[in-house]
């Protein structure tokens, strides 16, 4: 029972194999950036994605040692994401499905993220709480049972990914072409004191489980305009602990209302470390994936694919990309 997935959402190339739900390979191709842009050209991911693509099947299929012929169902993400890059990926893999005459199935980008939590922790189990928390999506999740999910709450404006990456960028922490400003302010909190300057904590004393950070990357704007010198690394931790804090505080209040006893939290901010830390604390059992599970890679689309699959399901191959959380699989 091998499951090759694609993944091809945003800007990195991935593709992993898995044996049931067992990881036998998950790579992922990141492009590199020209540096005259400082964030994502759709058309130039979309044009990676295409030279990429077989390479990395190849190289993936090579470290696995597993055969085409091995190979019994093909996922790949269908949205949301960028359409270019999304058809590049979705159309790969349906053509590979239907010249070997084995199952397509299209996968939800965000539900992977959700499931990615199974991959390493077998005493994981439904119904929990997810928080995905990546560049493009800030959502709290109920996740009832596989493809039983309620969205308790999300971003009104800035994801809090991309409110960690404007910051890097006012605080002139990222080089040429770097775009990941969390892993930046991350590590340069760690020199700093979180206490130092009192950010504010957008919507955590309001009820409901929405989240707003666009206000909180202008706090941190002004201050900076209005200060001749301030210490980098206690600017930057103020501002992660501002960002955690409200994350944190609106898990607990998420927990609290569905009074499920476990808490899922991923996409590329779950990688943070003062957020792995501070949700430790927190009463319910708690999974964070590792860091290569937390970022886009296609081992987490390989075992949403799977879960699904072995539930009876799989996607026809008119299966489009979409921009919005839409099911794609059918009994
Ligand atoms: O899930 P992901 O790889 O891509 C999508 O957006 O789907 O997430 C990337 C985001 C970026 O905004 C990056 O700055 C953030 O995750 N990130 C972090 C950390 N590592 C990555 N944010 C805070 N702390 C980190 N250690
Ligand atoms: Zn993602």
């Amino acid at each position: 029972m091998i499951t090759l997935a694609i993944e091809t959402s945003c800007d990195d190339t991935s593709v992993a194999l898995l044996e049931n739900r067992r990881v036998l390979c998950n790579l992922v191709s990141s492009q590199i950036v020209n540096p005259k842009f400082t964030g994502i050209v759709p058309e130039l991911a979309a044009r990676a994605h295409q030279a990429n693509l077989l390479p990395v099947v190849r190289s993936a299929m090579e470290r696995a040692d597993v055969r085409k012929n091995q190979i019994d169902l093909v996922a790949a993400t269908a949205g949301p994401g960028l359409l270019g890059s999304l058809l590049v990926g979705l159309n790969f893999a349906k053509a590979l499905a239907y010249g070997m005459g084995v199952p397509f199935i299209g996968v939800n980008h965000i539900e992977a993220h959700m499931l990615a939590a199974f991959v390493e922790h077998s005493n994981m189990r439904f119904p929990f709480v997810a928080l995905i928390v990546s560049g493009g999506h800030t959502m709290l999740v109920h996740a009832r049972a596989l493809g039983q999910y309620e969205v308790l709450g999300e971003t009104l404006d800035d994801a809090a990914g991309e409110c960690y990456d404007k910051v890097a960028r006012i605080l002139g922490l990222l080089k040429d072409g770097q775009v990941m400003g969390g892993p930046v302010i991350d590590r340069l909190s760690q020199k700093g004191d979180g206490r130092m300057i009192a950010f504010p904590r957008p919507m955590l004393k309001e009820a409901g489980l929405d989240f707003s950070f666009s206000g909180l990357k202008t706090a941190v704007m002004n201050f900076v305009s209005q200060r001749e010198v301030s210490d980098q690394a206690d600017v930057a931790a103020s501002f992660q602990e501002a960002v955690v804090d409200v994350l944190v505080g609106k898990c607990a209040r998420a927990l609290g209302v569905t009074g499920v006893p476990r808490l899922v939290v991923c996409g590329g901010v779950a990688a943070n470390r003062r957020l792995r830390e501070r949700l430790h604390g927190l009463p319910q059992e708690v999974f964070i994936p590792s860091a290569e599970y937390c970022t886009d890679n296609a081992a987490m689309v390989a075992i949403a694919g799977r879960m699904h699959a072995d539930q009876g399901e799989t996607s026809a191959l008119s299966v489009r990309p979409f921009a919005k959380w839409e099911r794609v699989t059918q009994k």
